[in-house]
Formats: C-alpha cells, sequence, structure tokens
C-alpha cells in the first residue's frame, strides 16, 4: 500500500483567500513497507474537480521532494477556485493513486480591484472613546447564488454578520500588523447565508490595537488613527455566470452599540438594554442611524490573511469559587491563560455582572492584581432582564486564572461560567512526556505559556499592559514553540513586520509592530528607540530557525535583505566593525547575578553583543550560501572569522580562562563556538564551578538560560544538565511549578520562597522565555534533533540522552513527512528504545553507551549498528524499531 494523505498548500488544508502568485504544495506518505523514498510525482493543478480543465501538469518528476513544491503554471487569477492532486512512484516500483483533491481560492491579486472605501461610524473628535459601533446596509440578489465571498478588514477589529448570522468564527480580525504598511484582510465563504432577495450585512468595530491604549506605561493611544473604519467587499457569481460586487461606501449607515467600551487591556463594557433586535437583519428600521463618513488609506497596504487566524480553542470549567481572607468571591479556572469569560446569567433589566481577572492570589491568598500594572481587565455587563443572558467580550481578551466576582445578581453558580481560550490558529504538532510528574508539569506550562501568548503576534505576556512583540522574548522562545505547534505561518506573518519596520539603517526595533519607537523618552531604563542584542538578533535567528523546522526556503528568500541589514546594522556601530560594545542593551534580562533593583544581569554587554553578532552572522553566512549567493556567503563567513578572532583576543586570557566569570558568559561563548579548542575543556569546568558556586543553581536570564542545559549536555555533563533541570529549590524552573505554577514565569522568584511577590512592577506569571527549555526536552532528553544539513527533518538525527531519575521518555512530533516517535525506558537492566521514521525520510540514530554488539533488534528490519565516540549508531529509513541493549556500561559511565 502507498498512498498520499494530507495534502496542503501554504501549510493549510483547502486554504482560501490566498495572495501568492506561486503556491507551494506538500503532502504527507503512507505506506506499509520500510525504507520507502518517493522517486518521483507528478501533480496537477485544476480549474475543475473533473480535472477536465488541467492548467498546470508536472509530468513524472524524479524527486524526493514531497514538502513546498512551488506551483509554476500560468498567472493565477483573483477570486478563482484551483483544484489539485498528486501521485507519487516508490523506491519499490509502486505507484500511488491520485491523492484526494485538494484545492485552494485566491484572492484580490491586484490592489487596483478594490472598489470598496472605508467607512469610519466615528466623528473626529471621538479619538478618546473606545466604542463598539454599529454599520448596516442591505443589497437586493436576483438570482440563484453559485459562489460568494467577503473581503472585509478594518481599521480596528470587525466582527461581521449577513443576515443576522456571524461570519467565520475569526476573533480579533483583522489581527496586528504594522498597519501603514500592511493591514491584513480576510476572506470568507459566505455563499450559504445569503439568499435570492433582500439581504443585509452588519458589522460592528471596535479600537482594538489600532486605536486602543497600547504600552500603558509610556500611554500610547491612537497608534495608527484615531477613527476605527470598516472595509468590505462582496463578491456575488450567480449561477447564470453574472457577478455583482457589494461594497462600502457612503450609503451605510451606522450607529451606537450596545459596546460602551472595549479595549485590549481594559476589558469590555456592554449595555444588553441598547441592543437593537433584528440591526443585522434585513428590513430594519435604521431611520435613526447616521451616515458614515469615507475617509482616506493607502489600498496598497492591503493584503491577504498570512498568518493563522485567532480562534476560540478550548472551553474551561472553572475548579471552584472560594472566598478569600478578605471576602472576595473568587472563581478559580486552575489554569493560567489568555481568553475570556462566557457566562451566562439571570437577572433583572438594569442587573449588573462585574467581572475582574488576576493570574494569582497574594501570599495572604487574596485577589492580585497589582501586576497588572494600568490593565484594568474587567468586564462589566447590564443585564436586560430576559431569561437567560450569555455573555462574551468582543475587542479584548485577558490574561487570567482567578476571577473575582465583584457584582452578581443573586449568587452566581460555578456552572454559569466556563474560559474561553483563545489563540492563533495553529496545528498542534509535538508531544513530551516523561516519568517524571514535575517535568510533565513544566512542559504543561511550557505550551500554556505558547498557548497564552501567540495570539496574533508573539507576545512578552498576556495580561498587563504591554504584551507586545518584544524580539528577544521571541527569538529566544521560537525553538521550543517550533516543537509544539507548527508556528510557520504565525512567524512569517510577524516577521514581515520585522522586515517593514526595520529603520533604514537596519536597526531592529524593541517590539514588532513597533510602537515603542519615538516614544521612549521618559522610559526609566531603556536608553534608546531599537536595536538590543539579543533582541534584534530575531531578524536573524527566527527566519533560520523557521526554515530549519519547516525546510521552508522562502521565509529565507523574504528575510534576506532583513537579516543582512540587521548585520550591516551591528557592523556600522561596533569598535572596528567587530566588538560591539556601544549602545544600550536589554543585556541577560532579569538574570541573578543582577546588582540589587537591576533587572540588568552582570554578563557585561560588550560581550553578550558581540558573541551574538558573531552567532548572527554566522547565520548568514550560512543563509547566502543556501540561497546561492556566494559572494556574500564568503563574505559573511570571512566577517563571522574576525569576530570570533577579535572576541577570543578580547575576551579571553592567554592562558585560556574566559575573563567574565558569570555563567551566561561561558554559556554564549560555549553555545557560539567563540571558544578555543585548547580552553573548552576549562570553559566548561569553570562553568561547572560556577554552577556549583551557587548551590547547583542558574543564575541565567533571558539570554543564557536558553541554552544552558544544552551546552552541558554537548560537551558531555548531560548528568550535571539534569541535575539543574531537576532541582526544585529556588532558583530553578521546577521551584515555580512546585509553588503551583500553571505557566511559566517571567522571574524565577516571581513568588519567593517566603510567599512575598517580586516587585509588582513587573511580575508577570504568564511569559515564554524560560520555558525555552522546552527545546532540551525534546533534542536531549528524547533526542529529536532537525539535521540542519538536511531541514524539516528530511533527514532526522535521534540521540537520546537518559538521565536524572526519569525511567522514560518520550515524544511525539507530527513533521511536514508525518509522525516521528521516539521513546526510551529503563527496566529489567536494559534500554529499551522505540523509534518511528516517516516515508521519505531517513534517520541517525546513536545510542548512547551502546555497544554495537549488544543491541537487540526487537522490530525493524536491516538495521548495522557501528560503534562510535557516544555510543553505536545507524542509519535507518522510515518504518518502526524497536532496540534494546544492556544498563551496564551506561550506568557506570553516568554515575
Ligand atoms: C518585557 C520583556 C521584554 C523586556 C525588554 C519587558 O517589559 O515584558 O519580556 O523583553 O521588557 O527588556
Amino acid at each position: 500500500m502507498l498512498k498520499v494523505s494530507d495534502i496542503t498548500c501554504e501549510y493549510q488544508k483547502n486554504p482560501i483567500g490566498l495572495g501568492t502568485k506561486k503556491p507551494r504544495f506538500s503532502w504527507i506518505i503512507e505506506s506499509d513497507m520500510q525504507n520507502v523514498i518517493q522517486m518521483s510525482y507528478r501533480l496537477q493543478v485544476s480549474l475543475d474537480e473533473k480535472f477536465k480543465n488541467i492548467i498546470w501538469d508536472t509530468g513524472v518528476i524524479n524527486s524526493s521532494k514531497s514538502v513546498h513544491i512551488e506551483y509554476d503554471g500560468p498567472d493565477l487569477r483573483s477570486f478563482r477556485r484551483y483544484f489539485y492532486r498528486v501521485k507519487i512512484m516508490d523506491n519499490y516500483g509502486q505507484e500511488s493513486v491520485w491523492s484526494d483533491i485538494g484545492y485552494f481560492e485566491t484572492a484580490l491579486m491586484d490592489t487596483s480591484e478594490w472598489k470598496a472605501k472605508f467607512i469610519t461610524p466615528e466623528s473626529e473628535d471621538e479619538g478618546n472613546l473606545s466604542k463598539g459601533k454599529y454599520l448596516r446596509h442591505e443589497f437586493v440578489l436576483d438570482g440563484e447564488i453559485d459562489f460568494a465571498r467577503i473581503y472585509a478588514t478594518a481599521l480596528g477589529m470587525y466582527e461581521i454578520y449577513i443576515n443576522g448570522k456571524r461570519v467565520g468564527d475569526d476573533l480579533l480580525t483583522p489581527g496586528w500588523t504594522s498597519y501603514k504598511k500592511r493591514l491584513q484582510y480576510q476572506t470568507y465563504d459566505i455563499t450559504d447565508l445569503l439568499v435570492k432577495g433582500v439581504n443585509a450585512v452588519g458589522a460592528i468595530v471596535g479600537a482594538g490595537w489600532y486605536k486602543g491604549d497600547l504600552a500603558g506605561w509610556i500611554g500610547r493611544r491612537n497608534v495608527y488613527g484615531s477613527r476605527t473604519a470598516l472595509l468590505v467587499q462582496m463578491l456575488i457569481r450567480y449561477t447564470d455566470g453574472r457577478e455583482q460586487i457589494i461594497v462600502t461606501d457612503e450609503t451605510w449607515k451606522a450607529s451606537d452599540s450596545p459596546i460602551l467600551y472595549s479595549e485590549i487591556y481594559h476589558g469590555e463594557i456592554y449595555d444588553a438594554r441598547l441592543e437593537q433586535s433584528g440591526w443585522n437583519l434585513p428590513n430594519f428600521d435604521d431611520n435613526s442611524w447616521y451616515a458614515v463618513d469615507v475617509i482616506n488609506w493607502d489600498m496598497s497596504t492591503l493584503i491577504p490573511q498570512e498568518g493563522l487566524p485567532v480562534r476560540r480553542q478550548e472551553f474551561i470549567k472553572p475548579i471552584s469559587m472560594i472566598i478569600t481572607p478578605k471576602g472576595e468571591k473568587v472563581i478559580d479556572f486552575g489554569q493560567n491563560l489568555a481568553g475570556w469569560v462566557k457566562f451566562t446569567v439571570r437577572g433583572k433589566c438594569g442587573d449588573k455582572v462585574v467581572l475582574k481577572h488576576a493570574e494569582v492570589l497574594d501570599s495572604e491568598g487574596n485577589f492580585y492584581t497589582e501586576n497588572l500594572r494600568s490593565a484594568k481587565q474587567r468586564i462589566e455587563y447590564i443585564l436586560k432582564g430576559y431569561d437567560a443572558e450569555t455573555f462574551e467580550p468582543h475587542f479584548t481578551f485577558q490574561g487570567f486564572r482567578y476571577v473575582k466576582i465583584e457584582e452578581y445578581p443573586g449568587e452566581p453558580s460555578i456552572d454559569d461560567f466556563a474560559a474561553v481560550v483563545i489563540h492563533s490558529d495553529m496545528k498542534r504538532i509535538g508531544k513530551f512526556t516523561c516519568s517524571n510528574e514535575l517535568l510533565n508539569q513544566l512542559y504543561h506550562n511550557i505550551v500554556w505559556g505558547l498557548k497564552s501568548n501567540f495570539i496574533d503576534v508573539p507576545t512578552d505576556c498576556p495580561q498587563r499592559d504591554e504584551r507586545l512583540g518584544w524580539t528577544g522574548d521571541a527569538q529566544v522562545f521560537i525553538e521550543t514553540s517550533c516543537f509544539i505547534m507548527n508556528t510557520a505561518l504565525f512567524f512569517r506573518k510577524w516577521l514581515h513586520d520585522l522586515k517593514v519596520d526595520q529603520l533604514k539603517n537596519g536597526g531592529v526595533p524593541f517590539v514588532i509592530p513597533d510602537v515603542l519607537g519615538g516614544h521612549l523618552e521618559n522610559d526609566k531604563l531603556i536608553r534608546q528607540d531599537h536595536s538590543s542584542s539579543g533582541w534584534g538578533d530575531a531578524a536573524v535567528i527566527c527566519p533560520w530557525t523557521i526554515y530549519q523546522f519547516y525546510d521552508d526556503v522562502n521565509i529565507l528568500k523574504e528575510q534576506y535583505g532583513s537579516m543582512k541589514s540587521w548585520i550591516e546594522y551591528i557592523r556600522a556601530n561596533a569598535r572596528d566593525g567587530i566588538i560591539w560594545d556601544s549602545g544600550f542593551h536589554f543585556g541577560d534580562w532579569l538574570a541573578l547575578d543582577a546588582k540589587e533593583g537591576s533587572y540588568l544581569g552582570a554578563t557585561p554587554n560588550d560581550l553578550i553583543a558581540t558573541a551574538f553578532y558573531a552567532y548572527s552572522t554566522e547565520i548568514l553566512a550560512k543563509t547566502a550560501k543556501i540561497l546561492g549567493n556566494l559572494s556574500d556567503y564568503e563574505e559573511y563567513l570571512n566577517l563571522h572569522d574576525k569576530i570570533v578572532k577579535a572576541f577570543q583576543d578580547e575576551f579571553f586570557t592567554p592562558s585560556g580562562r574566559l575573563a567574565v566569570r558569570t555563567q551566561t558568559a561561558h554559556v554564549l561563548v560555549l553555545m557560539f563556538n567563540l571558544v578555543p579548542d585548547k580552553y573548552r575543556a576549562r570553559t566548561i569546568q569553570t562553568l561547572i564551578d560556577l554552577i556549583d558556586e551557587n548551590n547547583g543553581h542558574l543564575t541565567t536570564g533571558f539570554l543564557g538560560t536558553p541554552y544552558i542545559c544544552h551546552v552541558l549536555s554537548n560537551n558531555g555533563k548531560t548528568k550535571e544538565a539534569y541535575s539543574l533541570l531537576l532541582k526544585e529549590d529556588y532558583p530553578s524552573w521546577l521551584y515555580q511549578v512546585k509553588k503551583g505554577a500553571t505557566t511559566v514565569w517571567e522571574h524565577w522568584d516571581g513568588i519567593k520562597p517566603d510567599g512575598t511577590m517580586w516587585s509588582a512592577d513587573m511580575n508577570s506569571f504568564n511569559h515564554y522565555a524560560y520555558g525555552s527549555i522546552g527545546s532540551w526536552l525534546y533534542r536531549e532528553i528524547v533526542g529529536l534533533n532537525v539535521d540542519p544539513e538536511a531541514p524539516g527533518f528530511k533527514h532526522i538525527i535521534i540521540k537520546p540522552k537518559p538521565g536524572g531519575d526519569l525511567t522514560y521518555a518520550e515524544a511525539e512530533y507530527l513533521s511536514a513527512y508525518g509522525r516521528i516517535f521516539v521513546s526510551w525506558s529503563i527496566g529489567g537492566g536494559d534500554i529499551t528504545i522505540d523509534v518511528a521514521i516517516p516515508p521519505n525520510t531517513k534517520a541517525k540514530i546513536i545510542l548512547p553507551h551502546a555497544s554495537s554488539e549488544a543491541i537487540e533488534t526487537i522490530r525493524g528490519v536491516n538495521v548495522h549498528f557501528e560503534n562510535c565516540n557516544d555510543g553505536a549508531e545507524a542509519e535507518i529509513g522510515s518504518g518502526t524499531y524497536k532496540f534494546i541493549y544492556p544498563l551496564t556500561k551506561f550506568l557506570a559511565i553516568e554515575n
């Protein structure tokens, strides 16, 4: 049996609203044979589902490529659905049947196709208001409808209704981009919502990121404009071939809505008494509604949806309702999360529900909101007084585990509340479990850090008055995120914003979309508008990581200019173009070796900045090579050599001591290969001494933490890496787990051992940065690694490193080629390793401390192990395998 399954176009199943001229196709192969490789494929794209009007037929292409095959047929036209299918041949001469038929659909391929105008329901002087406003319009359709689409966006956020029904289930649309340069529109299929005769379209528009409060500590507002607006273009194709378009224009009408206030940070006030029954249905009397204004907007900024829409993902029921010592009535959802509360309430007209949201209780068990700073996270609902009223807010979200009920008609019952978890609609692709329950909880917390902070842009945190796309945080966490969910489209969109917000001189803003640049003059700490080392490096590290995990060369092509100008920015600012010793940097942010009262770790900026400069330059050189730009390759390889040499001269003493005695300094030089070979052993030993001097604990901050365990286990110190990871007392990953954390904290001591809190000034309990240890769980504990030479897991490197007190560990990962599985377990004096490798890939498996003669292959054929430095290794093809070997040698070495 050979089968093509899971065909996708641009990572998606049957996407509609694509804007790319050359969409790419991928498929997964299923086979019951081992060692399967695709020998050839044939792909067809057709105008019809029966494949009578084929516009592109590749013919039989002899290639093993099954990921990202780029369309190369005639130009695609706007507003069209195209069908595609594929068949393949494998290395056993088997031919598959045609795959199921997939489709993709184009949106507007050209700006000139926009006939709609942006219309605003707000007057010039409403800049300080954050109301939700209604917009409506009626239109007549005079035939049988074959195809109907809506293309829509807003300045602000919008929801659309056709004949009373909500269009799509996307939330917080149009998402957050650098609006003045790139504004996404969404495409929805509305064929089934329209009728022959009179139809109504209604929309609600709110402030959102466009005009609402942002970056609370510097008080930004109306960042992109002061009036919300809507843009809608509907295309209706009748069965007789006629086309009709309906667009936003002067004829639409507007009104206030029950949403009196809605702000991302602050929550929503909704007065149900102001609902206008039938406002989004035909034949509603809108005489009292007012005319809209048309406003100008540069239509060339419009782009089809690039990222993945934010959607409702899970509903969580409360675990309890408690009365705090202060007498507050608080619902506990048992999980820190991002989203909102959905509730059903009964009461009289004018009764109120008021809810406040918090992440933690204080040491006395009272509701704690100080760490939210200016973010109010408050929901107020005023009842209209019917039987049961169910409410969910519209243009806001909250970061919370606890909800305080400040007002409520009668006695609330927890059965009437649920937490709605929202995030970008990424596919979950990775799972990890092991025998240590605390570690499993840490992994759970890492996953929830991702869920809570991948809400259209990668944010630092989802609760306080920040929630910004901090580049440094994204950079340190991206690899872990790629193991857990498919984040390719999510990061692609964000990186495109990074590129357009990058400064002319190549500098990279601290947050993307950039809402801080030019507004930091009164900031207590930050001394410039952009370009901190370790933060700006997101421009290089993020595209590279996406390329590695998903074999997506396009991301490198698209970002190459941005990557290069970041390196050139550093070169222009570095002493002699080599040692970057100037400017403001966040450094090893929040490291525990910081001076009392400071956020900046003890590792000097020039060491960190030059180390990252070397690392990013090396990535740029590799990228240039992949893109076939050999002169740049030479250039940056050369530059890299020079930086490394100068780094060594500057920071190593002639006898091989690293002049900066901090954990992070040692971690970075080892991780980025800045240590002269002859000093490597000494450097590792000093790192271990530094950990010992700190009682076996880490002192690292944002930049050292992601790498510390990798550096240890890659240099023969797996035992020490485990010991660091499995520490349960402060400071450590498991300390917070033992303190009851359900997400990852911003500070190692967010809650101190005595129960008191780190300063409310900056104390998020949902910051993913330290969750970057997640990649170590996959890559080292289980040993699942992408081979940098064959990205996207086309060639997998499997190198488990059992250790600590773990008796088993396993990971599953849905790669572009299919499911990879690795597990190991220890028992009965043996280690058992189970592996599954998907068709069309190969793997190198390295079994630690094994002798080739002693390995028994229980499942899987033709495996020939050879002894190597680390144990025994073999090259294996697709299929499932089980190996067993005795533990003796392992125990002798690890203990
Ligand atoms: C954010 C961080 C960010 C940092 C920059 C903080 O306020 O929450 O996570 O990277 O500022 O230093």
